[in-house]
């Protein structure tokens, strides 16, 4: 398995009974741009059984942080969702992926859309300095069914903007905007209608989305993606062509199919 590093589990947290993320060790050798993904997987009959999966943490962490959906007959998660402190999983040398940064031409509003799992490329990119560096703003709007979806929450309003090096930064920066679908919540709807309506960026007291000036991140399931990117062209945004392209806005599959 040598396109494989072997890394142990460290904890396990269950956010509800569809979703959970784990963390694990990471291999000193291992460099990765935030909002890059791996291969993960479990050996199976003798063979890797991997699908990709966004790194959660920041590539300045000691830890590999990875968030998953369960999936009782898919044949990674059925078994993933039952890793316990001290097991092992694979993990791919070769961190890849078109979320970064570096392939977003400058400006002032960065909008992460991420929908269910589509936030895990999300948690490294707030969690890196960079980001605030780069925008005068950081909107991370994360849409999900149910509010027990609503993974990091918790984290993202009330542990980062403490952190003792870019705390500042976030305190000023990032605006966390979570909307769920089908119960009720402070703030309800699909992306997709906050954007149409204007409701997103009024809720937030920022200007509407610009071309000239905002850029986009994009995470989620294949319809998710393709309705938005559907706005932000007819918007006259343009999408990042591929690695190493900059454009108005990068997207990324949420890799849900496990
Ligand atoms: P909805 O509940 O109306 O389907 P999923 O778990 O299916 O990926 O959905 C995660 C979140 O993304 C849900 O809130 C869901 O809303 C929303 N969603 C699903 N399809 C789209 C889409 N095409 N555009 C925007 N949001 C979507």
């Amino acid at each position: 398995m040598a396109a494989f590093n072997t890394e142990q589990v460290l904890s396990v947290h269950h956010w509800n009974d569809t979703l959970f993320s784990f963390t694990t060790t990471r291999d000193a050798a291992l460099r990765f741009h935030n909002g890059h993904f791996v291969m993960i997987g479990l050996e199976v009959d003798g063979k890797p059984l991997m699908r990709a999966y966004s790194i959660a943490s920041a590539n300045y962490e000691e830890n590999l942080e990875f968030l998953s959906i369960k999936v009782p007959d898919g044949p990674l998660t059925s078994r993933l969702q039952h890793l316990k402190e001290g097991d092992t999983i694979l993990v791919s040398r070769k961190p890849v992926g078109t979320l970064v940064i570096d392939d977003l031409r400058a400006g002032r509003n960065l909008f992460l859309f991420g929908t269910g799992t589509g936030l895990a490329p999300f948690m490294s990119i707030i969690k890196d300095p960079d980001t605030y560096e780069r925008f005068e703003k950081v909107i991370l709007v994360h849409g999900v069914r149910y509010v027990s979806e609503l993974a990091y929450s918790d984290f993202i309003q009330h542990e980062l903007p403490q952190n003792e090096y870019f705390g500042e930064m976030v305190r000023e920066k990032l605006l966390y905007y979570p909307t769920v679908t089908r119960e009720a919540f402070r703030n309800t709807g699909r992306i997709t209608e906050l954007i149409e309506t204007g409701k997103l960026c009024q809720d937030l007291g920022i200007a509407p989305l610009d071309p000239a000036q905002d850029r986009a991140m994009l995470c989620g399931s294949p319809a998710m993606l393709a309705d938005i990117s559907a706005m932000l062209d007819e918007r006259g945004f343009e999408v990042s062509p591929g690695v190493g392209q900059p454009g108005d806005y990068v997207i990324e599959r949420a890799f849900v199919e496990k």
